[in-house]
């Protein structure tokens, strides 16, 4: 650990080797930066002393192959990352005040394993920020080009195409760019197919375009009320509305009064409480612009100006009823009850097993098997369905 104060007689590090981040904690600075492996540092932080926490650790995906990001690989990858970030968030847990939230990067593909190392640490997750940026580049492997290169077929060029970032080494192997092709503003060949195999594969990819970051928002818990700690430590309750997004829109809705959304969705506002004129709800979902608008001017592509079209997204809310039962005109009508054998009302036609034939009151339980099945399948399939407690 390199040390601020070379006049440390000791050796053995402490705050006092860090004057600035000792103000900070004494009030008397308002930031101060430290260059250090944050598993040695924070050890040396006492207890309860930080209010928040925002940090963009390591994803575990060996990013461009750096060591501070490489884990090994599949299942152990995983166990290795868990206990490398589990360890940080551990100090962490322990410098923040009780009721401390903490906001931590993570990339959708291994954010499941970032959680997991947040609740080892004994964080609270209380919820996931996701920031659409559009911007990504995907890392996809070219199914067409590998079957020719495994063949050792040369594709034939068909073309030349720009590039419009300068592109890495992972880049070259990914797409199979021949080296000497990645300045930005170069061009790279366009091949076609040059074996049957590939032509049959072509378009082909492994990957999707990454536009989303996920951000965990955690919590160290508290065994206070919201209304104590907050007076107490001033900390576990969000400042929502130093947070609220601007808007042009009118929020405030009349009790009752029906709203239809852009993508035809009708809704009667129940709601007794009336939102805030102005001033949006912040939400878990963070979008941002092209890079090259302007603050009062959107260029056409813009993600953001182009989410106010739905149809130019994937869009993918819940089906209607109209969706649902589409195909099932022609069939009888039957009530939930109807459908389980049950009495309407009766409580057990609220049971989660109702209809499978496992509580009581059933009358009889059709189970359509497949009609190609031997009498010995069959035989087997009728004592697996006893054993599991359905009676023949
Ligand atoms: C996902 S990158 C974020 C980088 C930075 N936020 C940026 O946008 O350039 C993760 C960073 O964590 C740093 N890192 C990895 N292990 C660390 C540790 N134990 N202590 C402090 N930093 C560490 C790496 O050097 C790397 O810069």
């Amino acid at each position: 650990m390199v040390a601020q104060d070379e006049n440390n007689a000791t050796g053995v590090p402490s705050l006092d080797d860090y004057p600035y981040t000792k103000a900070v904690l004494e009030g008397r600075e308002r930031w101060a930066l430290v260059d250090e492996d944050s598993a040695q540092f924070l050890k040396l932080l006492p207890d309860n002393c930080i209010d928040s926490i925002v940090c963009d650790p390591p994803s575990g995906t060996s990013f461009m192959g750096r060591e501070w990001d490489s884990f090994g690989r599949a299942q152990g990858a995983r166990s290795a990352f868990v206990a490398f970030l589990s360890e940080i968030m551990r100090e962490c847990l322990r410098v923040l005040k009780p009721g401390g939230h903490a906001l931590v990067w993570a990339l959708p593909r291994t954010s499941g394993w970032t959680s997991w190392a947040l609740e080892d640490a004994g964080f609270e997750v209380r919820d996931c920020v996701y920031h659409g940026f559009y911007s990504g580049f995907p890392k996809s492997l070219d199914a067409s080009k590998a079957i020719d290169k495994a063949a050792g077929a040369e594709r034939p060029v068909v073309g030349t195409k720009r590039v419009t970032r300068v592109l890495n080494p992972e880049d070259v192997k990914v797409h199979n760019y021949s080296v000497g092709t990645v300045a930005q503003g170069g061009e790279v060949t366009v091949t076609a197919p040059a074996t049957l195999k590939a032509a049959q594969w072509d378009g082909f990819g492994t990957a999707l375009k990454p536009a989303v970051e996920c951000w965990w928002l955690v919590r160290k818990s508290f065994n206070d009320t919201v209304a104590g700690n907050v007076l107490t430590y001033g900390t576990g309750a969000l400042n929502i509305d130093a947070c609220r997004i601007a808007t042009d829109d009118k929020l405030t809705r009349e009790l009752g009064k029906t709203t239809t959304s852009p993508s035809g969705w009708k809704s009667v506002n129940r709601s007794p409480v009336a939102g805030k004129d102005g001033a949006r709800w912040p939400s878990h979902l963070i979008v941002d612009h092209s890079e090259e608008c302007e603050p009062d001017a959107c260029v056409p592509d813009c993600p953001t100006r182009m989410l106010g079209n739905a149809s130019r997204f994937f869009f993918t809310p819940k089906p209607s009823r109209r969706e649902r039962e589409a195909g099932c005109e022609s069939l009888p009508a039957r009530s939930g009850a109807e459908a389980v054998d049950r009495e309407e009302g009766s409580a057990g036609l609220n049971s989660p097993r109702a209809g499978a034939g496992r509580t009581g009151g059933r009358k009889a339980t059709l189970f359509v098997l497949r009609d190609d099945l031997t009498p010995e399948e069959l035989e087997y399939v009728q004592r697996e369905l006893v054993a599991a407690g359905v009676a023949f």
